[in-house]
């Protein structure tokens, strides 16, 4: 999950690239590094941390050159530094590289035998000096084949030459690529994300091509060499804002905008006037689907298991769901009528495309449920069901989680609906309970101060459970991840029947648990799970709907009431004060909310 950047023009380009890399940093920011031709030799600036510290340096300043290429990076091989950081360069070659070399060890044995020297603990720095191997008996184009051969896993690459100032390859194998076209200089990026204050024209690499940049033309090849022809897409050029206004982070602004994108997407697949639900050229009959199988990775796998629920609720179909990374290996028994859900948010995680891959290579009916509409899963899935949230920028998914689930509960009674699983009667009244749902999440927002105030026993705490059955369960994981990636304390979810079954023992004097109980199907066996671990201690934080039923248990910590609403749309209301808890949890502890240690907002390495 690194961000690349390669840029080839008449004017110089090191100002641009580091803006370019600012918006990539949300694929990683470990560390961060710049590369340009000029005056015949690599000029290569590298720093760690954030690209700031980068654009700091006053060689960065005065760095000349109209090609070069830029990186961010998130480490897989070697620690966070700049000798680490990409890009990597020999005396004729320099590569910024996104993925993972699984043959690194053994070609760099080869190449030392070679006498080539090798500064960082990189896979990444094996190709550089490949490359430089190969050009001492191959032109460019047979040296980029034969290197590209040579290397085993997944690689999106920006390459420059000492001794050809006028191009810039690219080469794409696993991990996205993409070239845009702008007024006498073109471009290479991770995603059209990367090139979208530059140009909304853009070709996509698929796996095994690679492509020579000029500033003037880019020429395309496939991996055995051969020229192709590559279509050129022109994408909405709106140029979305995405500052923080008046927030103090991204995560905040995108937890408050929530009633906005719910009804952003409500509008996109809900038809008022007809009370049904507009699913737009959807390719199959409901006939040839008998089940459904969801796939995703972190908060998307969540929103997949949540999805199961409302699936049997809703519908007769089958439904099975898999952690992305798990699926691609397992011994798959793929049926013509199922019908594969990913869902992405950034629709470029490398576990669930390599999901997806696998289904579209076994023809299997693929959908795809992500937020960026011009990303690989979207591009390479026969349906796209988009989520409408618009940018996330917080690493910790807020709004694209309750966008995903949306759409997800919507695909669940569309296809209940068209199965006649449903009463139309029933049908018009979730439709009606889902309109209501944005002004619901607007008044949970406000639960702000009930919220700040219990974050700090999060933080004393050296863990903490979150409980919940039924419909609950798969928030109670959402909001133990949150917890964990915001504040880095341990939390897990839990299935809150399950506490009996070992990890009661986990329960002490003064251990803060969140217990979600709704007063749906599960509350009253919710209840007594929760009276069982505070009767073992257990600081309960009960987050309930308003009703006036009295809540029969006493030693509740603190309670939080949300708004009452249909059973099915209670997940969405939970789900509000646990990312709120994260957020105050990591506010307190000073941690950097938008980009919490170690993660990055797109994995696209396995
Ligand atoms: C979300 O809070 C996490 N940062 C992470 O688990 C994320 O959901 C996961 O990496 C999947 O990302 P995707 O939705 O872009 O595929």
């Amino acid at each position: 999950m690194c961000g690349i950047i390669g840029i080839n023009s008449s004017k110089p380009v090191s100002a641009t690239i580091i803006n370019s890399l600012k918006k990539l940093e949300y694929r990683g920011y470990d560390s961060a590094g710049i590369a340009t031709l000029y005056d015949g030799s690599i000029n290569e600036i590298k720093s760690e941390g954030r690209v700031d510290n980068l654009e700091k340096s006053s060689l960065v300043k005065n760095m000349e050159g109209t090609v070069g290429i830029g990186h961010v990076r998130w480490a897989t091989h070697g620690l966070p530094n700049s000798i680490n950081a990409h890009p990597h360069s020999s005396q004729n070659v320099s590569v910024v590289h996104n993925g993972i070399i699984e043959n690194s060890t053994l070609l760099k044995k080869f190449l030392v035998g070679k006498g080539h020297k090798f500064k960082s603990q990189t896979d990444t720095e094996v190709i550089v000096h490949l490359i430089t191997e190969n050009l001492k008996t191959e032109n460019i184009v047979d040296s980029i084949k034969k290197t590209l051969k040579s290397l085993h896993g997944s690689f999106a690459l920006g390459i420059i030459f000492k001794d050809e100032p006028d191009l810039i390859v690219g080469a794409r194998r696993g991990s996205p690529l993409a070239v845009g076209y702008g007024p006498n200089e073109n471009y290479l990026g991770s995603d059209s994300y990367a090139l979208k204050s530059m140009t909304n024209k853009i070709t996509y690499l698929n796996d095994g091509e690679f492509c020579i940049i000029k500033k003037d033309h880019v020429e395309f090849f496939s991996e055995d060499g051969t020229k192709i022809n590559k279509k050129v897409l022109e994408l909405s050029s709106e140029e979305e804002k995405y500052d923080k206004g008046d927030f103090k982070h991204f995560m905040a602004k995108e937890i408050e905008e929530q009633p906005i994108t719910l009804k952003n997407g409500i509008k996109e697949y809900i038809d008022t006037s007809n009370n049904d639900i507009n699913i737009h050229n959807f390719p199959w009959k409901i006939n040839e689907i008998s089940s459904v199988t969801l796939i995703g990775c972190g908060t998307a796998y969540h929103s997949c298991l949540m999805a199961k629920y409302w699936f049997e609720e809703l519908t007769s179909l089958d439904v099975n769901i898999d952690i992305a990374s798990e699926f691609r290996y397992r011994k798959n028994r793929f049926k013509k009528d199922t019908l594969y859900v990913f869902v992405s948010q950034s629709g470029e995680t490398a576990d669930t495309y390599a999901a997806l891959d696998l289904c579209i290579k076994n023809n299997m009916k693929t959908c795809a449920v992500v937020n960026v509409i011009e990303s690989s899963i979207a591009r390479d899935s026969e349906f796209v069901l988009p989520i409408h949230c618009g940018t996330e920028i917080g690493v910790a998914s807020t709004k694209a989680f309750l966008g995903q689930i949306l759409i997800l509960y919507i695909l669940a009674l569309k296809l209940g609906s068209l199965k006649k699983d449903i009463e139309k009667k029933t049908f018009i009244e979730k439709i009606n309970d889902l309109k209501e749902l944005p002004k619901l999440i607007e008044k949970t927002l406000s639960l702000d101060n009930k919220i700040q105030a219990v974050s700090s026993t999060f933080n004393e705490a050296k863990g903490s459970m979150f409980l919940g059955r039924g419909f609950s369960f798969p928030i109670a994981l959402e909001g133990a991840l949150k917890l964990k990636e915001l504040s880095y304390i341990h939390a897990e979810g839990y299935p809150a029947g399950e506490m009996k079954h070992g990890p009661l023992a986990l329960i002490e004097e003064g251990m803060p648990v969140v217990v979600l109980a709704p007063r749906d199907d599960y509350y009253k066996k919710t209840i007594s799970n929760m009276q069982e671990v505070i009767a073992r201690g257990a600081k309960v934080l009960l987050i309930t709907n308003k009703s006036k039923d009295e809540i029969v248990s006493e030693n509740i910590w603190e309670t939080i009431e949300v708004e009452t609403t249909n059973e099915d749309l209670f997940p969405f209301l939970l789900t509000i004060p646990l990312q709120k808890l994260a957020y105050y949890s990591a506010l307190k502890k000073g941690f950097d909310i938008d980009k919490p240690r170690n993660l990055a907002k797109s994995v696209t390495v396995e």
